[in-house]
């Protein structure tokens, strides 16, 4: 039986402590100037050190149940995207399930960098319009601060932490227009975390060379991103017989506001349609997009079927896009 699908609520955390440029200019040789220029970033928040991303993503996950009116107990599935799993396994998504008091329904992780949230919500909204679930909650969180190495300037500054959380709910409107997704593991080293993992377990050596932060080529990735991008949102968008010109927001994953610009000029999008909040909170990956949606939907910027198309890219390569009509 296929149904629609929409979303019923949506809620974002993002930790108190805050990290600056100026606090980054004392950790590396860096500045204000160069980062906000390069990036679009000024701050971000991070853990506390005895946090963790199922902490995050619980708080996020409440607020979008306060938001929808719901209890944790009326959610059928929960997924969490993150490449910050608290653990390797078990799936972040069981901890925060048991955490909200929902033991005993489906949970399970996502794990596709900062793509995360795209892949998400087409697995999740699927699940949904299939018939499998009427009630899925997607949650994209990251403690990124927690891979990233402190000591390497062309990393350290990009990152931070966070969480998103949206309710996906069956409904006879169906919101989910379309969704393009892809993904090249020709080159995985472009944008990966080389150490903890079967082919590079941990050990003291792996350690000693720093394996188990973020490593990243930048301008590799800079470069496919855009066009990426761009890609993806037509496909999506053509996927529902529509153009760019009917959107009415583009929420884009944050990694940095030159790539931003770029793709939205290509798609000739107004600045005024774009949703941005890089200066706030850096790249928190696969909780990028749904941070910036709990800000447009708290702001009540949001009206009855607007279109709003998903954008993101990350490591795998992976990429994808989302083209959603809200229902307010
Ligand atoms: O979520 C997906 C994950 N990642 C991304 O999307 C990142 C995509 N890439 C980028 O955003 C950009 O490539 C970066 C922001 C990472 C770097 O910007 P860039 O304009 O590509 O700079 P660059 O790597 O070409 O470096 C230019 C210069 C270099 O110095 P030289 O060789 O020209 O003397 C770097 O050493 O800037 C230097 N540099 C810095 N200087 C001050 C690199 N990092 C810093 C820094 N502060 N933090």
């Amino acid at each position: 039986m296929q149904q629609g699908v929409r979303i019923v609520g949506v809620g974002s955390y993002a930790p108190e402590r805050i990290l600056t440029n100026e606090d980054l200019a004392k950790l590396v040789d860096t500045n204000d100037e160069w980062i906000s220029s390069r990036t679009g970033m000024k701050r971000r928040h991070i853990v506390a050190e005895d946090q963790a991303t199922s902490d995050l993503a619980v708080e996020a996950a409440k607020r979008a149940l306060a938001r929808a009116g719901l209890d944790a107990g009326q959610i059928d599935a929960f997924v969490v995207a993150t490449v910050t799993p608290d653990f390797l396994f078990p799936a972040t998504a069981c901890l925060v399930a048991n955490r909200l008091g929902a033991t005993g329904k489906a949970a399970f992780d996502i794990s596709i960098a900062c793509s995360g949230f795209v892949y998400g919500l087409t697995v999740a909204a699927g699940l949904v319009r299939s018939g499998v679930y009427n009630r899925v909650m997607l949650i994209g969180a990251e403690s990124l601060s927690k891979i990233t190495d402190y000591t390497d300037r062309a990393t350290c500054v990009l990152f931070g932490d966070g969480a998103g959380a949206i309710i996906l709910e069956g409904s006879s409107e169906d919101c989910f227009l379309g969704s393009s997704l892809g993904a090249d593991g020709s080159n995985p080293d472009v944008l990966f975390q080389p150490g903890g993992g079967s082919r590079n377990p941990a050990t003291a050596q792996t350690i000693e060379e720093h394996q188990h932060y973020i490593h990243m080529a930048g301008k590799e990735v800079f470069k496919f991103a855009v066009s990426k991008m761009v890609d993806s949102s037509l496909t999506a968008l053509q996927k529902a017989h529509l153009t760019p010109d009917d959107m009415a927001y583009l929420i884009p994953h944050q990694a940095n506001l030159r790539i931003i610009d770029s793709a939205t000029k290509y798609l000739k999008v107004p600045a005024e349609k774009v949703v941005v909040n890089i200066a706030e909170y850096g790249n928190t990956s696969s909780a990028s997009i749904p941070l910036a949606l709990a800000e447009l939907d708290s702001d009540g910027r949001l009206k009855q079927d607007d279109v709003i198309v998903f954008v993101a890219f990350g490591g795998g390569l992976s990429w994808g896009a989302v083209a959603w009509r809200w229902a307010a």
